[in-house]
């Protein structure tokens, strides 16, 4: 199986709702379960097509491929700083495809795709275990706990703190995954609020 990145596609919005809709995969995320593709469809045109970082996940080549997920870069207050965010559909799950994708993020924005980057984050509940090993199967660095960092569905949570620095190790096979199709990306151009998991 090769898990691959791309852009999004307004036609992809069907795709999406296979997780978008899922309570399951929203319980650690900002958002709650869209119930019908149209206000996904704006999320789509007015968010993810214009963000400076935002992919979709497909399990095999080509641009046609139906993505299984997502994966994205936001930016911060600061330019060398960004906070990584990633989703599977739940059908996908186990199966390693979060983390060859977030090794292929990696691999993407440190190699040219974001400028001026230093410091890829991830900010992940301390009780989402799943997400924790993805990051830490990808090279990253568990830095510490923040603690009561923020609200989340009614209760103040707990969030641990990881990094990939520029001058961290990339995997071999993330190195050669990087797409040359995709465009050299002005990162300072969109600054939104840290937001933990902010995809829709
Ligand atoms: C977190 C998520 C992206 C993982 O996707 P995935 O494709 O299943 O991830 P991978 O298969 O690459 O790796 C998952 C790892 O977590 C482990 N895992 C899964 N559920 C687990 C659990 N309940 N407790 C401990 N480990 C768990 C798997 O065994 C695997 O580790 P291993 O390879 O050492 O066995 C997916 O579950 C998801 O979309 N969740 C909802 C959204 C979310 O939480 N996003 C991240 C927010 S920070």
């Amino acid at each position: 199986m090769e898990v691959t990145l791309r852009r999004f596609e307004l036609s992809d919005v069907d795709a999406m709702m296979a997780w978008a809709s899922d309570p399951e995969v929203a319980a650690f995320c900002r958002w709650e379960p869209y119930e019908s593709t149209e206000p996904l469809l704006a999320y789509l045109r007015d968010t993810v097509l214009p963000h400076p970082w935002f992919r979709a996940i497909c399990l095999t080549g080509g641009e046609d491929a139906r993505p299984v997920g997502a994966v994205s870069l936001a930016p911060t207050a600061d330019t060398c700083r960004g906070e990584l965010g990633y989703v599977v559909a739940r059908a996908q799950w186990g199966k390693g495809v979060a983390t060859a994708a977030v090794k292929g993020a990696v691999a993407a924005v440190f190699g040219g795709e974001v400028e001026g980057l230093e410091r890829v984050e991830a900010l992940v509940d301390v009780d989402n275990t799943a997400s924790q090993r993805v990051v830490e199967k990808a090279g990253f660095r568990r830095e510490g706990v923040l603690r009561r960092h923020y609200w989340h569905k009614g209760r103040v949570r707990d969030l641990v703190m990881y990094s990939f620095i520029s001058s961290d190790h990339l995997a071999e096979q993330s190195r050669s995954s990087r797409n040359p199709a995709t465009q050299l990306q002005h990162f300072s151009t969109i600054c939104v609020p840290n937001r933990m998991c902010s995809f829709f």
